[in-house]
């Protein structure tokens, strides 16, 4: 059974770890245990007893609350914050009942006077070794409760103040720069105000002891489950204690519940390994690929002009690049920007969703048609969250956008948002969008989104202007939702200008992600290196471009070969041989995308900490196959050997290593220093294949 009570608590099993809490002697909920599961019920300790220090410190400040509430003299960061009716803003959350069903944990929570509800939700993914939390708030009294915070959770470590953080940040271009940094006393907030995830921080964190490696170490992880406004608030209290509370971002949030409404705030997913890094990922890896829409499905290999002729897309300049892209392998052609009503340059046309009369003067299915006559699947970009002023959608439904009403609209890309908070909206862009899929032959689709919000205003609403944060995200998940579900085969892919929607909310809508605008091989590396600490290859579409064209053709080839291969070069442009080196690469991958998509990734070295060598495995499940990419892209004088170990190989299986003589045992390939011979901006690709007998 994953969830066990045990003498006035409860604890939450799942293969390797274990979670517990219960009722102190004061009777608050308060944490009690996260960490390798144990064998004894008695061997989780009790809830620690309530301590009194001083005035100054009350002992509600000193007990690690599952779930605190803003109230006594308590100055650590609480998990909710609401404004009742009279004005009180104070809330006292006791104790009610805990439900026990299956693999889900109920604690009900009451306001000791107010009608407010607030259960925590529990739920154990045991094989997964994850635990997932979310709150549930309920008015159950006759008058409108104001929430101002509704965090997911607050994961609890182990007392103690002398752990790291790690987190993802970044920008536009250069998403997912991985930061460790030590935790001190006081608050560390990563966050987005932006009304998506954000390419500046990703919702995600990582807490060692300070010297956790890729391979070895305790490590509590975990994210968010959602795509809007997000904030994590690290905490270290003045007695030592560290959680991290994570959910949505209460800045600038107010959410009015109704007599009798609930509210849901968005699932916290964490878990924790003893070995490093690496597991932490695979951890994640695996529960991401089981949950998105088409699992684990292989990717098709994909080709894509953006890069090579920006807006400049016609019927016939698309099928050109289609017929040279088919000629090399190419299974999934995918037209970006570019193709519907008055979009030549991004000052006009968005919003306005039918082809473009001059570039496809019989909308889109001769060219469809061609490409499938190809053999390959249709793929469409679209941008559906955004109008330019110059579009005829904003010139009917000018109040259509995000917006204050005495303000002006500042523009990003020269477009504005429209509010998805809106059920218009949402309808319009529901029709518009089902009308291009319904009538198209259409496999797959990017959906991107190239500003962030200003002016965050919703002037007709006559409700909380301040749910706009939510509603929006919500508008957003009921548009994809709807279209995906009436076209279950067509696979999404979320982009936001690169990564800046990459989340695992998204990833319920979208299989894939585009983590970056940065096509650079070695830009790239990193970047990769960065999005796996929380999402698996099969999500991360990589395309080899002529962007960082010094590098050679085999270096770009196999970094995109590390996620799911795509092509955005200019191919009219490759010559008979660079054409003829694609199609091999093309064909190699095609033999190995299952153990890259579907397999254990390893990263063996890091490109973000690693003096210019990279490298990363991939082991299939069944560990009978295995790929290495190597990567040098700096070589220190004097020349540093380039050596790699092989992981996750069986022990006792005998392989054989592509470059290497003789078949050695795993556990033989896994303690030995194999030398990778690479001279700068050089690499390798290496398989390794298990041997009978
Ligand atoms: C964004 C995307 C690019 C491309 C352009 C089109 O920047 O990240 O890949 O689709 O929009 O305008």
């Amino acid at each position: 059974m994953p969830v066990h009570t045990i003498p006035d608590g409860w604890v939450l099993e799942t293969a390797h770890t274990a979670y517990a809490f219960g009722l102190n002697p004061a009777g608050l909920l308060t944490h009690r245990y996260w960490g390798v599961r144990l064998p004894y019920p008695d061997d989780y300790p009790p809830a620690p007893a309530p301590m009194n220090w001083a005035s100054f410190n009350n002992p509600s400040h000193l007990t690690p609350e599952e779930y605190p509430g803003t109230n006594d003299i308590k100055f650590v960061e609480p998990c909710l914050k609401v404004t009742f009716a009279d004005g009180t803003r104070d809330t006292v959350l006791r104790f009610d009942s805990a439900e026990i069903d299956g693999e889900n944990l109920r604690i009900h929570l009451r306001d000791a006077f107010y009608p407010l509800n607030v259960t925590l939700h529990y739920r154990v993914h045991a094989e997964r070794d994850l635990i997932e939390r979310y709150a549930v708030f309920v008015n159950t009294g006759d008058q409108p409760i104001t929430i101002e915070r509704a965090f997911s959770a607050q994961w609890h470590l182990p007392i103690g103040d002398h752990y790291r953080l790690s987190h993802l940040s970044g920008r536009w271009f250069d998403e997912f720069n991985i930061q460790r940094e030590p935790l001190v006393q006081g608050v560390k907030v990563l966050e987005s105000r932006r009304i998506t995830t954000g390419h500046h921080h990703a919702p995600f964190f990582a807490v060692d002891r300070g010297h956790a490696d890729e391979e070895s170490g305790e490590v509590w992880f975990g994210t968010l489950v959602w795509s809007g406004n997000w904030k994590i608030a690290a905490e270290v209290t003045d007695f030592a204690s560290t959680r991290i509370n994570i959910g949505l971002n209460d800045w600038d949030f107010a959410w009015r519940l109704n007599p009798g409404e609930s509210f849901t705030a968005p699932a916290s997913l964490a878990g924790y390994v003893q070995n490093g890094f690496g597991a932490a990922s695979r951890t994640l890896h695996d529960y991401v690929r089981e949950r998105l829409p088409h699992g684990d499905a292989l990717h098709k290999v994909l080709y894509n002009s953006w890069e090579a002729t920006f807006f400049d897309v016609d019927v016939n300049s698309q099928t050109k690049f289609a017929e040279i892209a088919a000629g090399l392998g190419v299974e999934l052609f995918v037209m970006d920007d570019g193709w519907f009503h008055g979009r030549d340059h991004d000052r006009a046309g968005l919003g306005d969703w039918w082809p473009d009369a001059k570039k496809f003067p019989n909308g889109l299915s001769p060219l469809v048609k061609r490409v499938n006559e190809l053999g390959m699947d249709f793929g469409l970009w679209v941008e559906p969250e955004m109008v330019n002023p110059d579009s005829d959608l904003y010139r009917q439904h000018p109040d259509w956008v995000i917006h204050f009403a005495n303000r002006e609209r500042t523009e990003g890309r020269n477009q504005l948002i429209l509010n998805l908070a809106r059920a218009d909206v949402q309808d319009y862009l529901i029709d518009h969008l089902d009308t291009i899929l319904s009538e198209n032959n259409i496999a797959f689709i990017k959906w991107d989104m190239n500003r962030n919000v200003s002016e965050p205003g919703w002037p007709s609403y006559e409700g909380e202007q301040r749910e706009i944060w939510v509603r929006y995200v919500e508008g957003v998940y009921r548009v994809w939702g709807t279209l995906a579900a009436r076209h279950p085969k067509v696979i999404w892919q979320s982009c936001s200008g690169g990564g800046g929607r990459a989340d695992y909310g998204i990833l319920r809508l979208a299989d894939q992600i585009w983590i970056s605008d940065n096509t650079g091989g070695t830009a790239r590396l990193g970047i990769q290196e960065g999005f796996s600490q929380l999402f698996p290859a099969n999500t991360m579409e990589a395309w080899v471009t002529d962007m960082e064209k010094h590098l050679s053709l085999t270096f770009r080839f196999h970094v995109s070969m590390c996620g799911s291969l795509g092509i955005g070069a200019n191919l009219t442009h490759w010559n008979e041989r660079e054409r003829n080196e694609a199609r091999r690469w093309i064909a190699v991958y095609k033999e190995i995308r299952p153990i890259i998509q579907q397999g254990d990734q390893y990263r063996l070295h890091s490109a973000q900490f690693g003096e210019g060598r990279t490298a990363v495995q991939y082991v299939s499940k069944d560990q009978r196959e295995s790929v290495l990419f190597a990567f040098r892209t700096h070589v220190p004088d004097p020349a540093q050997p380039f050596t790699v170990r092989l992981r996750g190989l069986n022990p006792q299986a005998r392989y054989t290593v592509e470059g290497f003589d003789g078949a050695r045992s795993g556990l033989a390939w896994m303690n030995t220093d194999l030398l990778m011979p690479l001279l700068n901006f050089d690499s390798t690709l290496r398989r390794i294949r298990q041997v009978e007998g």
